[in-house]
């Protein structure tokens, strides 16, 4: 079985207003948006580091995070990596998909099984202490990611877990334990930790936060966590080089791409991405910013929304079943379990659940899949499956890749420039008006009038 399969049949459904033939009318434009990745003539062009990033990694940088990684794990407990956006959410979909769901109930311990959290992805005083008053017993680093290196959220945080760090361990021992992932030359955190003498690694210039896990953005974090980064790395590298051969029938890249396409073109203006484990939960919320800031411009683009099932049958299910007919639903199925559960024989049978004694938990979810795929297409939602054999970093280093590939082809169908946020900075305009920022004064008047 291939890393990563995606199979668009279920969108035939009697009821869809896409058929077979509107995809494979796609081909051409499909093809041509593939091209354009490629060759670099296509919007935001300036960007597009990322379509050859896994294959050009090399051995050396790897070794370099690695050795990195190594100190920190050295060092702490509890490693804090700081970042908002692209710069923490693709570190933590792949860190939750590959650890355990329960790992958080053994105590972190430095050298052994030290724990990556989260910061800076939020301006929750509540968050912010509560954080601080959880690592008070642990020894602690931090990683500091952001690449404009300026980003409010991410400069708050750092700026109150340095001054612990540096309280703690003195400024020779902080700068033992701070890495820093940022520009080459420009920003506030660049000059920093050069000043302070932090290992650093840069983020490319040409690669976009939401296209960067696969830079030391993501890297660095996973690493620190125990994650195998080669060979995510390695199956990402396996999707590039398919994505950029396979014909458009054997490309998951442009098939996925041509039945999304077709869905928004047939009035399908949400998408969402269906999983059913729960340790893929964060995947979708690394995919929704993906697809969410690529598209989402000039009044166009699919609204990406996320589930989690069956959990959320017991909540969106009724929505997505008989709800409004904007729908449709791309669903990650997972071939093979880690492990293996059966369900027991209970004589009594009180729960008249004998009838599965001796299944496999993963049979029933399985069969909770195809019938939930059925009944959604059945009521007018139309299905994407993406396949993929089991959860390890490989696959999900291919399902990354395939997944920020068909983003830039749909993008470019779409007729938007996938790599670019200009909506992103009408909210930071508006908070340091209101704050007081030097220069912002005349809008924060204005503003404080509105409200
Ligand atoms: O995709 C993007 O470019 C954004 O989500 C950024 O990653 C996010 O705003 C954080 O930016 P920075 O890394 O510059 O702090």
């Amino acid at each position: 079985m291939k890393s990563v399969n995606v199979r668009i049949d279920q969108i035939f459904a009697p009821a869809s207003t896409v058929k077979e033939a509107d995809i494979a009318a796609l081909q051409p434009e499909i093809e041509q948006a593939n091209q354009l990745l490629h060759n670099g003539r296509g919007k935001g062009n300036d960007f597009l580091g990322w379509v050859n990033l896994p294959s050009s990694i090399t051995e050396t940088q790897l070794n370099a995070i690695q050795a990195v990684a190594d100190t920190l794990r050295g060092e702490a407990d509890i490693v804090i990596a700081i970042g908002i956006g692209g710069s923490y959410l693709g570190a933590k979909a792949v860190l939750e998909a590959l650890s355990g769901s329960f790992d958080s109930l053994v105590a972190p311990r430095k050298g052994v099984n030290p724990r990556v959290i989260f910061a800076g992805q939020n301006i929750s005083e509540d968050y912010t202490w509560e954080l601080m008053q959880a690592v008070k017993d642990y020894d602690i680093a931090a990683i500091v990611i952001s690449k404009s290196g300026t980003t409010t959220e991410p400069a708050i945080a750092f700026r109150i877990i340095r001054e612990e760090i540096e309280r703690r361990y003195g400024k020779q021992g902080a700068a033992r334990r701070i890495a820093a992932v940022t520009d080459e030359a420009k920003g506030a955190l660049r000059k920093l930790a050069d000043t302070e003498g932090y290992d650093t690694f840069v983020i490319p210039d040409n690669v976009g936060g939401r296209y960067s896990v696969l830079t030391p953005v993501g890297l660095l974090p996973l690493a620190v966590a125990g994650v195998d980064i080669r060979e995510l790395v390695a199956g990402a590298a396996e999707m590039e080089r398919l994505t950029a051969t396979a014909s458009f029938a054997e490309n998951p890249a442009m098939q996925y791409a041509a039945a999304r396409t077709a869905l928004y073109r047939a009035g399908r203006k949400i998408e969402i991405l269906a999983s059913y484990e729960p340790k893929l939960q964060n995947i979708g919320e690394w995919w929704k910013q993906l697809y969410g800031e690529s598209e989402g411009k000039n009044g166009k683009g699919i609204f990406p929304a996320s589930v989690t099932l069956t959990a959320d049958l017991h909540s969106m299910g009724q929505y997505i079943q008989e709800g409004e007919r904007t729908l449709f639903e791309t669903v990650i199925r997972v071939a093979e379990p880690a492990h293996t559960f059966k369900i027991g024989t209970d004589p009594e049978n009180l729960d008249g659940l004998n009838f599965l004694a001796g299944k496999r938990i993963g049979e029933v979810n399985r069969m909770a899949i195809l019938g939930t795929m059925l009944a959604h297409v059945d009521g007018g939602v139309p299905n994407i499956a993406v396949e993929l054999p089991k959860i390890d970093a490989r696959t999900i280093g291919a399902l990354l890749y395939m997944f920020e590939k068909a983003c830039g082809i749909s993008g470019y169908a779409l007729g938007v420039n996938p790599f670019d946020q200009p909506g992103v900075e009408a909210y930071k305009k508006n908070m340091f008006a209101l704050l007081g920022k030097p220069g912002y004064e005349a809008e924060g008047e204005k503003l404080k009038g509105r409200l």
